[in-house]
């Protein structure tokens, strides 16, 4: 009777072994079969009532059940615990020859781009790169450019007074000054650098912005020499050749002085919006160095001539790009940075 009920429990609980799907499902099977209220516990209360002469059998063969379900029940479990470990093994694979992510490497500023690609034309052509301070003398940045205390021109641009009558330069042209008084004739300079105003900020104005000052000195250097220049410059920076015109402008440190158009690279004459229907987009100030800007500097006008410009790095890049808002370019906003 008894060996009967065992043999059923067995059958039962092997199949439901077989059956199982997760080691919860084969946690149940165990609680059921083998567990204190289990099935093989029931069926062992009933020992007392096999006759004696069985009970040595019939109780071994209890035991031998029990064991043979705990193998089972220990093999499945193994059964789940390696499918487990090889789906982790799988997922976590590792290809050693893929190529690493990498760290994610950062990139020029679109100024300091432009930068490099004017300094690097200018070298070729035998200019040198020069630095000034950002602190400057109320002389280099205005006295020595022929612009004295009393000149209307010094309320052209709007300065930041610095203690102890120091300026934050207004532009690069006192770098120009630097340069003649440092190198002398014949010179070949080009600096880039920022420049800051006292202006109230909007879409197109920014106190701090970048310029990038030119200057060319040498015996018998004509309006000639200084249209190469800018023609070679700006025909770098857009990639093909411009069409370019003066117009006469007022600047002390050069006589004359020059408003230096191209003709607009959108419409090519005609007229459109970019350049407000003329044809034309005003680029850059320019000029021959004004003699006494030379004499200040120590160098004698009689022998020496030169051309200066500046050119407005910021809004070069502004119109190279595309961008409308000059507030971007200091942002320091990574959306707008990684377009570039
Ligand atoms: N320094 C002038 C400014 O910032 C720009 C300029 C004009 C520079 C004429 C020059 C020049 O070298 O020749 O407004």
């Amino acid at each position: 009777m008894l060996e009967a009920t065992l043999s059923a429990l067995e059958q039962s609980a092997r199949l439901r072994i077989a059956g199982a799907q997760s080691l919860e499902e084969l946690e149940a099977v165990r609680v059921d079969a083998l567990g204190r209220k289990g099935t093989l516990a029931q069926a062992s209360k009933e020992m007392g009532k096999v006759p004696a002469e069985e009970r040595g059998r019939i109780g071994k063969l209890l035991n031998a059940v029990k064991q043979q379900l705990e193998e089972a029940l220990d093999a499945k479990k193994r059964h789940f615990e390696e499918a487990a470990l090889k789906a982790r093994l799988d997922s976590e694979w590792i290809d050693l020859t893929l190529p690493a992510a990498g760290v994610p490497r950062g990139h020029l500023h679109p100024i300091s781009k432009i930068q490099a690609e004017i300094e690097d034309l200018f070298i070729s052509m035998g200019f040198v790169v020069l630095d000034g301070p950002e602190v400057e003398t109320e002389y280099h940045n205005f006295d020595a450019l022929n612009i004295p205390a009393d000149h209307p021109a010094r309320d052209m641009q709007d300065t930041f007074w610095v203690e102890g009558g120091h300026v934050l330069r207004t532009h690069t042209s006192p770098v120009q000054v630097r340069g003649m008084e440092k190198l002398g004739p014949p010179l070949r300079m080009i600096a880039p650098g920022r420049v800051f105003r006292n202006e109230s900020v909007d879409a197109s104005h920014d106190h701090t912005f970048y310029q990038l000052e030119g200057m060319m000195i040498d015996r018998d250097v004509s309006v000639g020499n200084l249209t190469y220049f800018m023609k070679t410059l700006l025909g770098s920076i857009f990639g093909r050749e411009v069409t370019v015109r003066l117009r006469p402008g007022f600047f002390p440190f050069v006589e004359p002085g020059f408003e230096l158009d191209i003709q607009c690279l959108l419409c090519g004459g005609p007229g459109c919006a970019v350049c407000k229907q003329s044809g034309w987009v005003e680029l850059l100030p320019c000029g021959l160095v004004n003699p006494n800007v030379l004499r200040m500097s120590g160098i004698d006008p009689e022998e020496w001539n030169g051309f200066a410009f500046g050119l407005g790095m910021t809004r070069l890049v502004m119109m190279r790009y595309g961008i409308d808002d000059i507030r971007q370019l200091q942002s320091g906003s990574l959306r707008f940075l990684n377009q570039f």
